[in-house]
């Protein structure tokens, strides 16, 4: 074992917090057992008690201490993507604390995807309660860095992994209602999971799923004004800024169009995955500029942008507020 795995695992005993990266963002780990140590988390992000956690675990075999049932779909999509980035949400054995679910009869479980935090899981040997390590309705961190931008020393430990390899948040299917559920898109898209359920998942209607926070529309949010644009539209919209003398910042899978000394641009790759990996450290990059707004070329629509669409609009729906809805 490391020494840094070793005081993770130590400080995480003492029911201390310990910020670990993971293949889609960085999570704000407790032990998922000890609800003084989750109530941590949420004092930490500024959430409400009421938003439930995901319970990270070293492999699918400590499915059934936390989850008491598990549907026929779960052995299969646990072999076809754990460790990786899916999240099954399933009803919960009634010992897992109240802390961790928001009151709620069901758990969210994943095995992620990533060398260290499975390191940690295996070398912890339990569950470890971890939402994105961001203060409550901002963006989610993909560096060490920028985990140590949200929270100064308030963690006592950041494990630091290098950039997350995904960049966006892990895909979250319901399965604790009868029918398999997509509560929050990721790059693990309705085709990927339809090849294993040999039907594609329902979508849940936004008022279903109140008490996921990921489906709040004002998440994910920078400080600077956020403005989705077409290519015309980006064209626009700059010309608008430029008269008016404010500087604005683009994100855009194009080359730059526009020479100004107003005008930042920062061109993201063109495809999903590549777009996606970049989103979260381009928009924190670009907010910290202290720009008048800054304006996103809209990826096309269709299921391959799915999760980055839906990460956009909620950045665009809560920009600029100083907390969310
Ligand atoms: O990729 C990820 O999922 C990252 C990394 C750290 O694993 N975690 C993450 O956690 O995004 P968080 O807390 O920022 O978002 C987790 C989402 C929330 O929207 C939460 O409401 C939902 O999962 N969730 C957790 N348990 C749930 C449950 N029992 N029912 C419905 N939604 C649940
Ligand atoms: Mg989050």
């Amino acid at each position: 074992m490391t020494p840094d795995i070793e005081r993770a695992v130590a400080l995480l005993r003492r029911g201390e917090l310990v910020a670990f990266p993971t293949e889609t963002v960085y999570g704000l780990g407790a032990d998922a057992a000890n609800a003084s140590a989750v109530a941590k988390i949420f004092a930490a992000k500024g959430r409400p008690a009421d938003h439930p956690l995901i319970v990270h675990l070293p492999s699918a075999a400590h499915l059934s201490r936390w989850a008491r049932e598990t549907p026929a779909e779960t052995e299969a999509l646990a072999a076809a993507f754990w460790p990786g980035p899916l999240t099954l949400i399933l009803k919960r054995r009634p010992e897992v604390s109240d802390a961790v679910t928001g009151g709620q009869d069901t758990v969210g479980l994943r095995v992620p995807g990533h060398p260290l935090a499975l390191e940690l899981l295996q070398a912890f040997d339990g569950g470890i309660a971890a939402p994105s390590a961001n203060r409550f309705g901002r963006i989610s961190p993909t560096t060490a860095d920028h985990v140590r931008e949200e929270f100064g020393g308030r963690v006592p430990l950041v494990l630091d992994g290098g950039a997350c390899p995904v960049g966006i948040e892990s895909t979250i299917l319901d399965l604790s209602r009868g029918t398999p559920v997509l509560l929050r898109p990721g790059s693990i898209g309705p085709a990927d999971l339809a090849r294993v359920l040999g039907r594609v998942p329902e979508t849940a209607p936004q008022a279903d799923a109140p008490r996921v926070s990921g489906s709040l529309e004002a998440h994910y949010a920078p400080r600077t004004p956020l403005a989705l644009v077409s290519s015309d539209g980006l064209l626009f919209a700059l010309r608008n800024a430029l008269v008016a003398g404010e500087r604005v910042a683009v994100l855009a899978p194009t080359a730059q169009a526009i020479t100004h000394d107003l005008v930042t641009w920062k061109q993201v790759p063109a495809e999903p995955a590549g777009f996606a990996h970049d989103l979260y450290a381009s928009l924190r990059a670009l907010d910290a500029l202290g720009c008048a707004r800054i304006l996103v070329q809209q990826p096309p629509a269709g299921e391959a942008w799915l999760a980055v669409n839906d990460r956009l609009r909620r950045a665009a729906a809560g920009a600029g507020e100083d907390d969310e809805t």
